[in-house]
């Protein structure tokens, strides 16, 4: 399980202060316009391009930093309500953040004007020797895949000049056009990811209890550490630790559970859908269900992971059932979960809880050669 292709989960715990600048750079083969409208923006701000003749009018690239939100925002309702439509998903807290940062001009990334009408904008930010992409939204009404692409193509080639960074990351969301032409053009390796969703009345409940030695219990802070090592251990050698390196290290999963659990951003984290089961002796979990609300009446399984050698005898599908139960008593309507195709069992487990995949989108990792 990933949360991280909602945008707010790269922004929270983010302070202006960790923002690395990006070196501005020019690796499209485009056809530049450098006299066009550099005027008061500075020479790096403003870049025109014609790519190929697939962008119908002369396309203007803006650093994000260069721009106030409010000229946004026109993307930010179509990509609201696109996240509404399709997701189910209150897109509105994350573009807050996102509002926040584009005012502090402290968040990397670029916008796409067209006759100075913003037609797409993406994001980065810079965590460690990391690149996380947190979003790329262009609308449907323009030349999607160029704009995608170009826009893209100026986030990774600054990322890709920033000193040490040895990796990128990326899980966005795709709105009316295919995102994958763009990140093997960038030489990304893709995963397929589903976004799964069930609506609760539609459940397929098996009330199988627990075998006895092991208790559920509600999830508690007081189990960070424990749960932390639950994750390091559930992923080793697993397709999402290849997608997302925090899965490999106990540091990366506390810092996975504490933007989930401690802060706002990848919807509301609701403790009361939220379990771990542990030996009736011991106080080390061996399983773990994280849920937060991502939208009035929505849940969404943030994390799900069972220690090896307790997999396969019913506690990932008891939690699973559980956080259901708790989110049908408080009158929820619908659950959703993202998961990589390649993770079979998981999928599986979903499919017979009466998961349907509503869509399905890419993780992109590109990985520094290191001598
Ligand atoms: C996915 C995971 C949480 C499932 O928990 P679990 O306790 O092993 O699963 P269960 O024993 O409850 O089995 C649930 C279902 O999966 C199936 N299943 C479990 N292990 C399986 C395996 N190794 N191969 C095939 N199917 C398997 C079972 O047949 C069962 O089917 P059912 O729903 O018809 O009863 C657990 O395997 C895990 O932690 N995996 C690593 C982390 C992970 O992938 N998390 C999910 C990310 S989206």
């Amino acid at each position: 399980m990933l949360a991280q292709f909602a945008a707010s989960s790269f922004l929270r715990g983010y302070t202006s202060s960790k923002w690395v600048r990006a070196v501005p750079h020019g690796r499209v083969e485009a056809e530049r316009n450098s006299v066009a409208k550099h005027g008061q923006l500075g020479s790096h701000a403003a870049r025109s391009y014609n790519v190929y003749g697939l962008v119908p009018a002369l396309m203007q690239i803006l650093d994000l930093r260069q721009i106030q939100s409010r000229r946004l925002e026109p993307l930010f309702q179509e990509e609201t309500r696109h996240w509404r439509d399709e997701l189910h998903w209150d897109y509105r807290p994350s573009v807050d953040l996102i509002r926040k940062f584009i005012d502090s001009h402290s968040l990397g990334g670029y916008v796409a004007l067209e006759n100075d009408k913003p037609a797409g904008y993406g994001f980065y930010v810079l965590e460690d020797h990391k690149g996380l992409i947190g979003g790329l939204f262009v609308s449907p009404r323009e030349s999607q895949a160029p704009i995608t692409e170009l826009l893209l193509t100026e986030m990774v080639g600054a990322l890709r000049a920033t000193p040490r960074l040895q990796r990128v990351e990326a899980q966005l969301m795709p709105f009316g056009t295919e995102l994958d032409p763009a990140f093997l053009s960038q030489y990304f390796s893709l995963h397929t990811r589903l976004f799964m969703l069930l609506p609760l009345a539609e459940a397929q409940l098996i009330n199988k209890p627990l075998s006895s030695g092991l208790r559920l219990e509600p999830w508690t802070d007081k189990a960070f550490e424990s749960a932390a090592r639950l994750i390091q251990l559930a992923y080793a050698d697993h397709v999402d630790g290849e997608i997302n390196d925090q899965y490999r290290s106990e540091a990366g999963g506390m810092k996975f559970l504490r933007n989930i659990v401690l802060l706002p951003g990848c919807g509301q984290f609701l403790p009361e859908a939220s379990f771990l089961v542990r030996p009736a002796t011991g106080d080390r979990p061996v399983g773990m269900v994280l849920t937060s609300t991502v939208a009035e009446g929505v849940g969404h399984t943030t994390q799900i992971c069972v220690m090896p050698g307790y997999q396969g005898h019913g506690i990932g599908r008891l939690m699973m059932e559980s956080s259901i139960k708790a989110l049908q008593r408080r009158k929820y309507e619908s659950l959703s979960l993202t998961v990589t195709s390649a993770n079979t069992p998981a999928v599986r487990m979903y499919e017979h809880l009466g998961f349907r995949t509503i869509k399905k989108f890419a993780a992109g990792v590109w990985q520094a050669h290191t001598r």
